[in-house]
């Protein structure tokens, strides 16, 4: 079932937080379909296990040749591993970073992204939609080297791919977040490793600030909601050390430890051999 972020006579965002099983095997991931005036974008389409409901659902709104856009905040397999399907069943164009743009057609047949990529310059841009646009959001480094956030106007939600993600259920990222000191445990391991520097998320919410934003909304957990939220997120946020500013020496060492390909499992390196080696 789609959430109704924001629904107006002309316009609406949905979100679908559970069209894949959810086996633990791959990552809670939500998707989103943006409408306006009767023509519509996908964002953050997702891999094939999502593919059948979200086309399904998409069709409730509108057919799929209304499908103007299928738009990628980067290019990870959660986010347009069903690029092939989305080629084949639709005539949209896929949005994405220019950095990506000549690796995007290996998710695909041959030939099917001929004429149908839109490369966004690392400036960003904004992109007309139905009678509105969207504003494509220079987010690199956060984590994708060629990353674009999403700002709807209409809605004034900030669709923010891998930033300001939480790793819980599909059930729990229907709940949106308006505590955010709370949420922070949810989200602080998975900053920390993946966005890139202090420096890019001191620089990205200078930008962000400027906007209206009334609910940011992840690829991954629950939307933060409100403005006070939203300026909590901001706060945490500018202040996190992650990625190079926590990674030192030590994490750039020769492994002693092996895998055990049976148990899939990682072991220690033997005492007796680290001993011999040093
Ligand atoms: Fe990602
Ligand atoms: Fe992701």
């Amino acid at each position: 079932m789609a959430i109704e972020l924001y629904r107006d006579k002309t316009h609406a965002c949905l979100m679908f937080t559970d069209l894949m099983e959810e086996d633990g095997q791959a990552v809670q991931c939500n998707q989103f379909l943006i409408v306006d005036h009767g023509t519509g974008a996908i964002i953050d389409p997702g891999g094939n296990l999502a593919f059948n409901e979200l086309f399904m659902g998409m069709t409730r709104h509108f057919p799929p040749q209304k499908l103007s856009y299928v738009i990628a905040s980067h290019a990870d397999p959660d986010i347009i591993a069903s690029l092939d399907r989305w080629m084949t069943s639709t005539k949209a164009s896929l949005v994405i970073s220019r950095v990506w743009e000549r690796f995007a057609p290996h998710f695909t047949k041959v030939g099917k992204t001929e004429d149908r990529v839109i490369g966004v310059p690392d400036s960003g841009a904004r992109l007309p939609l139905g009678q509105s646009e969207l504003i494509l959001l220079p987010a690199h480094f956060m984590h994708s080297e060629g990353n674009f956030h999403f700002y709807d106007p209409i809605s004034r939600i900030l669709f923010t791919g891998d930033l300001a993600v939480s790793m819980t259920s599909g059930a729990e990222a229907r709940k949106p977040v308006v505590n955010v000191q709370a949420h922070i445990p949810r989200m602080d391991a998975f900053h920390r490793r993946y966005m890139v520097s202090n420096k890019i998320l001191r620089l990205w919410t200078k930008m962000a600030r400027q906007l209206d934003v009334q609910m940011l909304v992840p690829q991954h957990g629950a939307p933060i909601m409100g403005k006070r939220a939203v300026e909590d997120f901001y706060c945490w946020i500018e202040n996190l050390e992650c990625g190079i500013d926590v990674f030192n020496e030590s994490n750039y060492q020769i492994p002693g430890a092996y895998i055990d390909p049976v148990t899939r499992q990682i072991r220690a390196a033997p005492q007796a051999a680290m001993t011999e080696a040093s």
